[in-house]
């Protein structure tokens, strides 16, 4: 069965992120496909070091990654960019984990800009070759676009729906057969 793995980079327990991913992984669901999270708060991973083949739960998150025919990936807006979180995950894997792999790009911004992190999240997803989609969500003003866990702007979900069908279908189109 065709699998969609999110992964969040924030370590809160109530992420924007992590919310704004699930919106991402029911839509994928309800289109027929396996849907799992990574929650990068609640793993083992240390500073990445290049001398370490392996460290914490590298090895198993890797392989999540490995064996997911999409990734959604998801980063709160850290000073303009990415966060460190999500930056520490991203240097475990290679072109090896994003082989033929759909990926989609969200990013959840306490104020108004998220250009530069999906722009940043982009380019080094190129980098280990990812096949992003050209759609992708940026969330601004995070936290007045949910009341508790329920999303409340029509038009973040419409868009976070949309990027799911989008990832699914390249997932698809890469793994006909799957
Ligand atoms: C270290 C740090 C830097 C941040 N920098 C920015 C920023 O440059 N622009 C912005 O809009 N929000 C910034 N924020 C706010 C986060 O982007 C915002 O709270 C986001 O929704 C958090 O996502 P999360 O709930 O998934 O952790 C920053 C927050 C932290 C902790």
């Amino acid at each position: 069965m065709t699998t969609v793995l999110a992964v969040s980079g924030s370590r809160r327990e109530r992420s924007y992120t992590k919310r704004s991913l699930r919106v991402v992984l029911d839509t994928a669901g309800e289109m027929g496909l396996e849907t799992k999270m990574i929650d990068l708060g609640a793993v083992d991973l240390p500073l990445y070091h290049p001398d370490r083949d392996e460290q914490g739960d590298s090895a198993e998150l890797t392989r999540r990654v490995r064996e997911s025919e999409a990734v959604v990936l998801g980063s709160p807006v850290y000073h303009g960019s990415y966060s460190s979180t999500f930056r520490n995950f991203h240097d475990y894997c290679s072109k090896e984990e994003f082989r033929e792999t759909a990926v989609g790009l969200v990013a959840t911004a306490g104020g108004g800009s998220y250009g530069p992190t999906l722009e940043h999240m982009r380019s080094t997803v190129r980098g280990v070759h990812g096949h992003t989609v050209p759609e992708q969500v940026g969330v601004r003003s995070a936290s007045k676009k949910y009341d508790g866990d329920r999303l409340t702007d029509d038009d973040t979900r419409r868009r976070l729906e949309e990027l799911g069908v989008a990832v699914v279908e390249e997932a698809r189109r890469l793994h006909p057969s799957s």
